[in-house]
């Protein structure tokens, strides 16, 4: 799990890194930045850059649906079932689930990915492969493997400078564990 958090800073460090107008001069080193302030800036990173809309599933708060602290980004749940819905409406619309954990659009369904340090999550994923994942759109950052469908926004992420795997950040990955990315 340790080894999976540390992949996982990486490359949320890389997307805020992105997605951020910082000036280079303000970014600092990993070796800089202790454990506890590399887990508080990944924390910080995966709430600002959203991750947790597509990949937690929600409980209800007191504004509305809100990330269910106990299940962060453990991606579409495993038990959960979906609505109908008219296919023919899926030329001109796209739909979210109600948790916004899987969607649906003319490439078809798409469930959002477990992203926690289980094994079934990203746990044994290689830095390499979470890299080539988010700057490639490869499903599971794999040579040769599909690309990732719509609504992950790694177009995005996959502008992220190269000097960015070098800066901190820590994800605090939820441990829900046990959930399989199910695709269509
Ligand atoms: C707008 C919704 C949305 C947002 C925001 C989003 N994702 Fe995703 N993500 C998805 C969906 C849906 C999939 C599944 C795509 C597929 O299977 O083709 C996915 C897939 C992934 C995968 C691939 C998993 C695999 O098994 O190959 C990774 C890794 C990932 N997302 C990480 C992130 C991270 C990290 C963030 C935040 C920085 C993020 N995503 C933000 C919707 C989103």
């Amino acid at each position: 799990m340790k080894i999976m958090k540390k992949l996982f800073t990486v490359a949320i460090a890389i997307m805020a890194f992105a997605c951020s107008p910082a000036p280079v001069q303000e970014q600092v080193s990993t070796e800089q930045l202790s454990a506890e302030h590399q887990i508080a800036r990944g924390q910080y990173l995966v709430n600002v850059i959203g991750c947790n809309d597509c990949h937690s599933p929600k409980r209800m708060g007191p504004n509305g649906p809100e990330p269910d602290p106990g299940r962060l980004l453990s991606g579409y749940p495993h038990d959960a079932s979906l609505a109908q819905v008219d296919t023919s409406e899926l030329r001109s619309w796209a739909l979210f689930s109600p948790d916004l954990t899987a969607a649906v659009g003319p490439w078809g369904v798409s469930y959002a990915a477990n992203l926690t340090s289980d094994d079934t999550g990203i746990g044994l994923w290689t830095e390499a492969q979470f890299i080539k994942c988010m700057r490639e759109g490869k499903y599971k950052g794999l040579e040769g493997s599909r690309p990732l469908l719509p609504p992950m926004p790694w177009p995005n992420f996959a502008q992220m400078t190269d000097d960015a795997p070098k800066a901190d950040g820590l994800a605090a990955a939820g441990d829900a564990g046990g959930f399989e990315v199910k695709l269509l």
